[in-house]
């Protein structure tokens, strides 16, 4: 085996881990109630699908340029401009296999060895590693429980460095839910603008705000504009994981790098793929909007179910569909952390959840409320009759 040092450095995603536990589980007939998810519970709606159907009955099916078809670079960049309030041109636009790979391409474009970026934790499993890849080091300061995990300012202040390249906001975040409010961007942004810090806003879940209006933060100003990675995807949006497809916005000397490097690796993102999230564009985040009222009334459920548990305390998260729940005092005995409380549901309530500590968070899970009420409700009488055993 003669494996690079750099993917030695890395973990496999454990998230998918645990869902392919579960899977596993699943064919040898266990009924497995799965919290593990990263992705709506409902289909691509039909418009999607037939753009595409429409895209490759019309043999749409060869090379693309690299950065995305023409018409879908124009279609983000006015989505960005009426939805988001930020005025990027089509050629600020780059689309991508996946937000996941729109990433991983920043962080190739931006760093050099030895360059920091700091990762706010709980943090989003990909982050580190992608930037270990990239052979930057992540920077994982924890933000607190009593201020609701929101990254606050002074985070920032405290963990930076001569080396530090970036920061990457995750808002809302998965997996806490977290809402950077309006005030505290404002005050993230003066700071990365102050100390020329570029920032990468992770808005994958924009849709997702329930209690506020999304707010992106290069839409604060041209200076803060100029230093920040929009990115988005159509992946839990139009609930299109599987299509891979999202985008990067950022001022055009980056995205053209970035668009060289997508044409010498993936070459372009899916042909047919983009002819069907032109059609998500013309819907204006009505498919979303229904999402998001079901996931209010499951957050809600959930929540209150969990607090209700001796031992669980959990907070009330403003957005994405993830409850963030600290589950340390179960951390005794035969459970020595919170990859054993993890395995001990999976095992004893047939449950999958996922370790906090996947996320930089031990002591905590991560569950997915994109599963069905009913799902929700009989994984929660579960969890409780196990934990029950326990106390
Ligand atoms: C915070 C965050 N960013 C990015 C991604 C990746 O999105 P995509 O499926 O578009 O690659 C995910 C998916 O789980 C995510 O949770």
């Amino acid at each position: 085996m003669q494996l690079s040092k750099r993917i030695q450095k890395v973990k496999p995603s454990a998230t998918l881990v645990i869902t392919a536990k579960a899977n596993e589980m699943r064919k040898q007939g266990i009924d497995v109630i799965g919290f593990g998810a990263g992705e709506p519970d409902f289909d691509t709606p039909d418009f999607v699908k037939e753009g595409a159907i429409k895209a490759l009955q019309e043999g749409k099916t060869k090379y693309t340029p690299s950065a995305g078809i023409p018409e879908l670079r124009e279609g983000v960049a006015k989505k960005l401009k009426e939805q988001n309030k930020i005025d990027y041109k089509p050629s600020e636009v780059v689309i991508t296999p996946g937000a996941k790979m729109g990433l991983y391409e920043i962080f190739s474009v931006i760093l050099n060895p030895g360059d920091e970026v700091i990762v706010p934790a709980p943090y989003w499993v990909s982050y580190t590693e992608q930037i270990k890849l990239c052979d930057g080091i992540p920077v994982t300061p924890m933000m607190s429980e009593e201020n609701r995990f929101v990254l606050t300012v002074d985070i920032l202040e405290e963990n930076l460095s001569e080396n530090t390249k970036a920061v990457v906001i995750n808002t809302p975040s998965n997996p806490t839910g977290a809402v950077i409010p309006k005030k505290e961007l404002e005050k993230i942004a003066e700071f990365c603008v102050a100390n020329n810090i570029l920032i990468i806003s992770d808005e994958c879940y924009e849709e997702f705000s329930y209690d506020e209006e999304h707010i992106s933060i290069a839409s604060l100003g041209e200076d803060v504009k100029n230093i920040t990675f929009t990115v988005g995807a159509f992946s839990k949006s139009y609930s299109m994981t599987g299509w891979r497809l999202g985008w990067v916005a950022c001022p055009e000397e980056y995205a053209k790098a970035i668009a060289t490097m997508q044409g010498q690796t993936v070459s372009n993102p899916t042909s047919f793929a983009q002819y069907g999230a032109l059609e998500a564009l013309k819907d204006k985040g009505k498919f979303p909007a229904m999402m998001r009222e079901e996931f209010r009334k499951r957050r809600d459920y959930i929540v209150k179910e969990l607090n209700s548990i001796d031992g669980v305390k959990c907070i009330k998260p403003e957005g994405a569909f993830y409850v963030f729940p600290n589950i340390s005092s179960y951390i005794k005995g035969g459970i020595k952390n919170d990859i054993d409380f993890a395995s001990y549901l999976l095992e004893e309530a047939k449950v999958a959840v996922v370790p906090g500590s996947a996320f930089g968070a031990e002591g905590y899970i991560r569950m997915s409320y994109a599963t069905s009420m009913e799902n929700i409700k009989e994984g929660i009488n579960r969890i409780k009759e196990a934990l029950s055993k326990l106390s």
